[in-house]
């Protein structure tokens, strides 16, 4: 558990909140932001075990339901379990993601279809059947999980910069679609953040000093880094605020033009090796 703030000012207490892939990593940081708020948190996972325990670790009611959001069907039953359970989504974090790492010269096509399943075709589907609730009511948030690699390609990692675009302008169609309705849609884009995804790499000795280095906030983000902006994205303290991508990456992003060596103007030349 993250330590607890006080989150009285977004007004989420009794909320239904939905989180995808939160059964470990980034999705479970956000999860318990959202509890921690006082939120009513549903915890979806292709893995029912990790949701199941996840919702365990949480307490405060959440539940925890095994859902594989490339399914029609499956994305279906979470949708009708959660008004059975806890009544209709208020907000939903599209988080679930996969990574297949490859050369687009190689890349096989199932494994670009693979994942574009999840972190596509998973984003449309569960804002559809969650969307749904939300436009009876006539209010909701939508958060989608992207990624700054939705702004920047990453080399050798398959359909994933492809996929994070795509999630960015179906959230922006999202947000013209169904924002007469009240129903808002934006993006929140991780930098390096520690999760199930990124321990492997992180562990590799030397890695994580390396990246910190090249980060403005000089620290790797923690899931809750996450949640903070999602609960933000979620709340009526950002109801203008629609069709948008924040990124949450230290300002990482932002550091194209220091990569050029500029002799003389370098940050050792200027201000030392902080
Ligand atoms: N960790 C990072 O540095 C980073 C950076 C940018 C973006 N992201 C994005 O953040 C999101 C979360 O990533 P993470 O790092 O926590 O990954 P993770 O692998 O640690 O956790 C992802 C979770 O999603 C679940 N999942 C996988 N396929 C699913 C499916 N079909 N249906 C439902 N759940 C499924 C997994 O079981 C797992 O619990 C992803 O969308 C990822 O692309 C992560």
């Amino acid at each position: 558990m993250t330590t607890p703030r006080n989150h009285d000012w977004l007004d989420l207490a009794g909320k239904n909140v939905v989180v995808t892939g939160a059964g470990g990593g980034i999705g479970f940081g956000i999860a318990e932001c959202f509890v921690q708020a006082g939120a009513r948190v549903m915890v979806l996972d292709v893995s029912a075990d990790l949701a199941r325990t996840a919702a365990e670790k949480l307490g405060h009611g959440a539940i925890g339901v095994g859902c594989d959001v490339s399914s029609e069907t499956s994305v279906q039953n979470a949708a009708e379990h959660l008004v059975r359970e806890l009544g209709p989504c208020d907000v939903l974090v599209n988080n679930a993601g996969i990574l297949r790492p490859g050369a687009l010269a190689t890349l096989s096509l199932a494994d670009w279809n693979a994942l574009l399943a999840v972190n596509l075709t998973g984003v449309f589907l569960c804002s559809q059947k969650f969307g749904a609730q939300m436009l009876a009511r006539g209010r909701g948030s939508l958060v989608h999980v992207a990624s700054i690699a939705s702004r920047f390609p990453q080399g050798f990692s398959g359909a994933y910069s492809a996929s994070k675009a795509g999630v960015v302008l179906l959230s922006q169609g999202l947000a013209t679609e169904w924002g007469p309705q009240g129903v808002r849609s934006n993006c929140l884009s991780p930098g390096n953040t520690r999760s199930g995804m990124t321990a492997p790499i992180l562990a590799v000795p030397g890695i994580e000093a390396q990246r910190v280095a090249m980060v403005p906030t000089r620290r790797i983000a923690d899931p809750s880094d996450m949640g903070e902006v999602a609960m933000f994205l979620a709340s009526e303290r950002s109801s203008y605020v629609n069709g948008e991508n924040i990124s949450v990456d230290g300002g990482f992003g932002r550091t194209l033009l220091d990569l050029f060596p500029r002799p003389g103007f370098m940050r050792e030349d200027v201000v030392g090796n902080s």
